[in-house]
């Protein structure tokens, strides 16, 4: 079926049926045949015999080769017209299916009123963890894309941050948790300086979670429970991809890649040493609701003394 599909999208192909059946089937540039002269009642009768008429006659068509000739030129342009009914839609790259860019946006124009929901005091429960797994499922309900997506901010040994976005993968009373590779970027500035940030933004709830604490590895057993739970494609990749290193083109990814479904085919794919997981433990947790007028609420979780204590903060 590939097969097919490659000729069908092969303009050589085309190209070869339009040459067969415009080969087969244009005459005009070619001398008329004397045998036209010879007939009556046909317009050339009366012409006057071409200078070539007495020529030697090696241009001249015989009424076989001409039924040949189209008989070939029917033939190519059956075969065009059944790929063209065959052909599959040519599909379109992503890029053009994309919305066409507004060159006129006001950035500074851009502004949403929050009004959906408001966050009292008591509205939280004590345990922040708790409070976030509502919000995490409120949020899983309303469809919003990609819940787990956070940003996570991390800095060097010299203070410059940075920050990007990662997946929460489990969150319970010990901290959120996400996997990586341990050379990254990220991995190795968190070596030098082991705090960092989270921050969810819910936008179709005008909610955010910000999150700051100290990090620790998941262990060993965990982090390879979780890497074998995820799909063979996703467990290469760990291995295919030095994350944050330079590479000479995207075709070094796929061609490892590829090396990588050989070596490992039927069997089982080790967890790669430098990837696990890392746990955030939190010392605040922010909850976040916008509301009108940006009068939004801010409620701060701090671990006082073991505590959690909750003080509301202004916007
Ligand atoms: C939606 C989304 C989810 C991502 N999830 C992860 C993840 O869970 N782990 C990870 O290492 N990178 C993830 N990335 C890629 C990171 O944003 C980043 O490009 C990569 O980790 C390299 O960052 P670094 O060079 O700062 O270490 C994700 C990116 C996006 C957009």
């Amino acid at each position: 079926m590939d097969n097919d599909l490659h000729l069908l999208g092969n303009p050589t192909v085309y190209c070869c049926l339009v040459a067969i059946v415009w080969a087969g089937a244009d005459r005009s540039r070619e001398v008329p045949s004397l045998d036209a002269h010879n007939s009556e009642g046909t317009s050339f009768v009366d012409a006057p015999l071409p200078d070539y008429a007495d020529a030697p006659r090696p241009w001249k068509r015989s009424k076989q080769r001409d039924k040949t000739r189209q008989w070939i030129a029917s033939l190519g342009a059956s075969i065009l017209l059944l790929i063209i009914v065959l052909s599959p839609p040519i599909p379109q790259s992503l890029n053009s299916q994309l919305p066409t860019p507004n060159s006129m946006t006001k950035i500074a124009d851009l502004r949403k009123n929050y009004t959906q929901a408001g966050l009292l005091e008591s509205d939280v429960v004590a345990n922040p963890f708790e409070q976030f797994k509502l919000w995490f499922e409120q949020a899983v309900a309303a469809d919003i894309l990609e819940p787990n997506a956070m940003t996570l901010a991390t800095v060097t040994a010299e203070g410059k941050p940075s920050a990007r976005v990662v997946l929460l993968k489990a969150v319970d009373d010990r901290g959120f948790v996400f996997y990586t590779n341990y050379n990254s970027q990220k991995g190795v500035e968190l070596q030098n300086c082991p705090y960092a940030a989270l921050v969810f933004l819910w936008g179709d709830l005008e909610r955010q979670v910000r999150i700051e604490g100290r990090v620790e590895l998941v262990s060993e057993s965990e982090a390879t429970e979780y890497f074998h739970s995820r799909p063979a494609s996703s467990q290469l990749g760990a291995w295919a991809s030095e994350q944050s290193a330079i590479i000479h083109d995207r075709f070094v990814l796929e061609q490892r890649l590829q090396q990588l479904e050989t070596e490992y085919q039927n069997r089982e794919i080790p967890k790669p040493p430098y990837w696990g997981g890392v746990r955030v433990i939190p010392q605040e947790i922010e909850f976040w609701q916008g509301r009108p007028s940006r009068l939004h609420d801010r409620l701060r979780y701090q671990l006082v003394a073991g505590k959690w204590q909750i003080d509301r903060l202004a916007p």
